[in-house]
């Protein structure tokens, strides 16, 4: 059960300090009763700001092939869209846990082969552990040649998206006595065999209570109450970033969507549209770049000079080799240090 007492690890604003977050640290986190925050995030500015609102883990989950990529289910995601999706995640964050989540077809054949991509998440990646789905025996024995290869892993149990085609569609789990038993089995067997930690999905918030007190790991839950160590959610849902009515039919009833960025996106695109239709973008204050006064006036000259000579001789070529100067080579563009560079300058 979480009790929400003041913590050493976040604050309800942000993190205390900017320590690496660890497994260790989210099984001491667990036993101290601090609820643990998980978001799944896909890309270089996605991270920035989970990082920066002191959120302790990340999930590179495969919902990227969702969310970002427009499939229907993530069953088409590959290692090397999650490598390079980890790889974007990874420059953007420093302080939360990275976890790469492992796509179908990369674990499943054998547990030599899991390790193998389980590798490539840490090697390419730059992730601190790996997720799988599910909790059959070959599933337990790649968790245990992960964990034995060096490697975190994090467990998934209840609705399991990747195997849908079994589980009959993106339905809860665990809803009768029967299953839920077996619940708590499998996610004992995943414990066994070194997992540092559970997802449960969309199972009914008494067995993701009962699921997190046999367990002695942390168990994030997703759509399953709130009695479990921790919380994830996908940052495009939870964001409302994406308004298309083919994302919506896949937001999931049980996520609480905190800000609206896709009106506000929607918003920014449509006011750019207007200005630039309206001759009102770029005014001056976004035409940064002048020339001297002198350089302006030969400026006007030559291209009188120019339409000059091209009225009395029409037919003849009057371009010629550009300037070898070019100031956009040394301009910063984004203003971070110097600002404009005066004309005399060579680049
Ligand atoms: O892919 C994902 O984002 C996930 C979470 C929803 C747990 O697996």
């Amino acid at each position: 059960m979480l009790r929400r007492t003041s913590s050493k690890f976040s604050t309800p604003t942000g993190p205390v300090g900017r320590k690496k977050v660890t497994s260790l640290e989210l099984i001491a986190m667990r036993r101290s009763h601090q609820p643990i925050t998980m978001v799944s995030c896909y890309d270089y500015p996605s991270a920035f700001q989970v990082d920066e609102a002191g959120i302790d883990v990340i999930l590179v989950g495969d919902s990227v092939g969702m969310v970002e990529l427009g499939h229907e289910t993530t069953q088409s995601v590959t290692m090397d869209m999650m490598i390079h999706h980890s790889k974007a995640v990874a420059r953007g964050a420093r302080r939360p846990l990275l976890v790469g989540d492992m796509p179908m077809g990369s674990y499943e054949v054998c547990p030599k082969e899991a390790l193998r991509n389980a590798l490539r998440f840490v090697k390419e990646g730059h992730m601190d552990a790996v997720k799988l789905e599910g909790s059959s025996r070959e599933r337990v024995e790649a968790t245990r040649m992960i964990v034995q290869g060096g490697i975190a892993v994090m467990g998934h149990i209840g609705l399991t998206p990747q195997s849908i085609s079994v589980l009959g569609g993106f339905r809860a789990q665990g809803r009768t006595n029967e299953k839920a038993l077996w619940l708590i089995d499998e996610a004992l067997k995943l414990q066994e065999a070194g997992c540092f930690s559970v997802v449960i999905e969309c199972v009914p918030s008494i067995v993701a209570q009962a699921v997190t007190e046999a367990l002695t790991i942390p168990t994030i839950g997703i759509g399953s109450g709130p009695h479990t160590s921790g919380q994830v959610l996908v940052y495009h849902d939870m964001l409302g970033l994406l308004q298309h009515p083919h994302h919506k039919k896949f937001c999931p009833k049980f996520c609480k969507q905190y800000v609206d960025v896709g009106a506000l996106t929607r918003n920014g695109l449509e006011a750019f549209r207007r200005e630039v239709k309206e001759g009102l973008f770029p005014s001056q204050e976004h035409s940064p770049y002048a020339m001297p006064e002198q350089e302006v006036k030969a400026f006007q000259r030559a291209l009188a000079e120019r339409k000059a000579d091209a009225r009395s001789a029409p037919s003849s070529n009057t371009a010629t080799t550009p300037p070898l100067r070019d100031e956009y080579d040394v301009l910063d563009l984004y203003g971070h240090t110097k600002g404009n560079v005066p004309a005399s300058k060579e680049a």
